[in-house]
């Protein structure tokens, strides 16, 4: 994630500023006569979190102040003054010099005020034909835009792993489970393929997203748009936008950008908590089907053998809060009247967290998928237990035999009641129990009561089938690691 995202409540903010709040905003307080009461002030500002967005309202503010002057608004040498000046203010929160001041709200008031300081009177022309209204929707725009250009890269380095550790299991039988009950022997590989799946349709998700966010609200101004002579594909162009929004009242009343970004980190995270739970599972000493090094474990303060999957626990978890993100943003925004009003300021909390937790939990379980070993004896016999070639005797019964399925379906039902009285496995039960429950049976059905035998005849497209698996992992390199260090389309670093 870039650095301005982990930056949000690292630089400090002057708690009274540096203005007594008695004196009305220099900015905004024409027509007062006193200043905000603290209360108000403390409730009003956002400077503690949306200095988040300083490289972006940097980078926009550059973008309007060249597109002014080449509409002649503001000369030539105005917005050379006012990019230099922006670009050292860039420099002091870079090196974490710049204190930010919470008399001045916003990220926005903070900048232009340390402009106004560097440039003087000229920092004033930078805010014509420019709304705070229009500014904050393009700043948020570009933070969710790389934001998810970020997830696009970590879901795709956690589809590699997956990959990777599916191709050293191609061959590994494990039991596939329904309800939590042994049902069919699967392959490892082909039960680690099908997160791939659900990670490539959450970088579907991301990509849908990024393309519908990708317009540019700057040129909205307030909301009615402006009566300066601008150009907003100038602007739109520089900051790599697709296109000017086309409605300058949707243009700053709109935040479905913020809210495609969430439902794809709500999605995402809940694929992210199965497979940790899966984890959970796996390393529990009842199945025992993986061991996590000590780096991806934590001990019991109390139980000396203890050996905890805390990260796949955690990642489990945080789904719940990046679900509450969504829901808090989709609750602030209902019901709110065209166009802009104070409660979408409450936009960028839920989306930052949600950034964060995503990209955390992504990160930890790659590293942890790289990470754990799979104990591949232990998978083999509970993939033998529980009867779980049931299903191939019964469709030999079919094949073989010509039995309809349904009637199959209790000739094996039978035959396994009776290989739990007996307390052994189906390819144990003697020749002879078998043809006393159907007569037709002969030896060859031991043939398809192994699990191996088992899971090569799974060779139905998208089954478990090793060679199907083999081809599934190729196509799965091609559709979704080939070209990884490509920029993604639109992208403009
Ligand atoms: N800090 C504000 C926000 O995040 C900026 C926009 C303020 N606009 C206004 N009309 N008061 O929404």
């Amino acid at each position: 994630m870039p650095e301005s995202k982990t930056r949000e409540s690292k630089t400090r903010v002057n708690p009274s500023g540096s203005q007594p709040t008695t004196r009305p905003s220099a900015i905004w307080g024409g027509r007062f006569t006193t200043g905000p009461d603290d209360l108000m002030q403390k409730i009003n500002a956002s400077i503690d979190f949306d200095q988040a967005l300083a490289s972006q309202d940097i980078a926009a503010s550059k973008s309007h102040a060249r597109m002014l002057a080449a509409c002649s608004i503001i000369s030539h040498q105005e917005s050379r003054d006012i990019e230099e000046g922006l670009a050292a203010i860039a420099h002091q929160i870079d090196q974490d010099v710049f204190t930010y001041r919470r008399d001045l709200e916003d990220i926005h008031m903070n900048i232009e005020a340390a402009l106004a300081e560097r440039i003087g009177e000229t920092a004033g022309k930078l805010h014509t034909a420019r709304s705070r209204n229009d500014q904050v929707a393009t700043d948020l725009r570009l933070w969710v835009r790389d934001a998810l250009d970020d997830m696009d890269a970590a879901l795709a380095g956690l589809q590699a792993a997956l990959i990777d550790r599916a191709e050293e299991n191609i061959d590994t039988i494990m039991p596939g489970f329904t309800h939590l009950q042994t049902a069919q022997p699967i392959t490892l590989g082909h039960h680690l393929m099908a997160y791939v799946e659900m990670f490539g349709r959450d970088r579907s998700r991301v990509s849908d997203a990024r393309r519908r966010l990708n317009e540019c609200p700057l040129g909205a101004a307030a909301l009615a748009g402006t009566a300066f002579p601008i150009d907003p594909a100038l602007t739109a162009q520089d900051l790599g936008f697709d296109r000017p929004m086309a409605n300058s009242i949707d243009a700053v009343s709109d935040r479905d950008f913020a809210l495609d970004f969430l439902a794809a980190a709500a999605v995402s995270s809940m694929h992210i908590s199965r497979l940790a739970e899966e984890i959970v599972v796996w390393s529990s000493d009842a199945f025992g089907f993986v061991t996590l090094s000590d780096s991806f474990s934590t001990g019991s303060s109390i139980m000396p053998q203890k050996r905890n999957p805390d990260a796949a626990e955690l990642a489990r978890a945080k789904t719940g809060r990046i679900f509450a993100d969504l829901m808090s943003l989709l609750v602030t925004l209902k019901g709110l009247p065209l166009a802009y009003s104070k409660d979408m300021q409450e936009d960028k909390e839920p989306v930052f967290d949600a950034a964060r937790s995503w990209s955390l939990c992504l990160a930890a379980m790659t590293a942890m998928i790289r990470d754990m070993v799979f104990n591949k004896d232990k998978m083999a016999v509970a993939a033998d237990r529980g009867y779980s070639t049931a299903t191939d005797m019964a469709d030999w019964l079919v094949r073989v035999l010509g039995v309809p399925f349904r009637r199959a379906h209790g000739v094996a039902g039978k035959i396994v009641a009776l290989a739990a009285r007996k307390n052994c496995p189906l390819k144990d039960l003697p020749l002879s129990d078998l043809q006393a429950i159907e007569s037709g049976i002969d030896q060859r059905i031991y043939d398809v009561l192994t699990v191996e035998q088992s899971v090569a005849s799974r060779e139905s497209f998208g089954g478990t089938a090793p060679h199907r698996v083999r081809e599934a992992i190729a196509a799965a390199r091609r559709q979704f690691l080939a070209g990884k260090n490509a920029p993604p389309p639109g992208h403009t670093d």
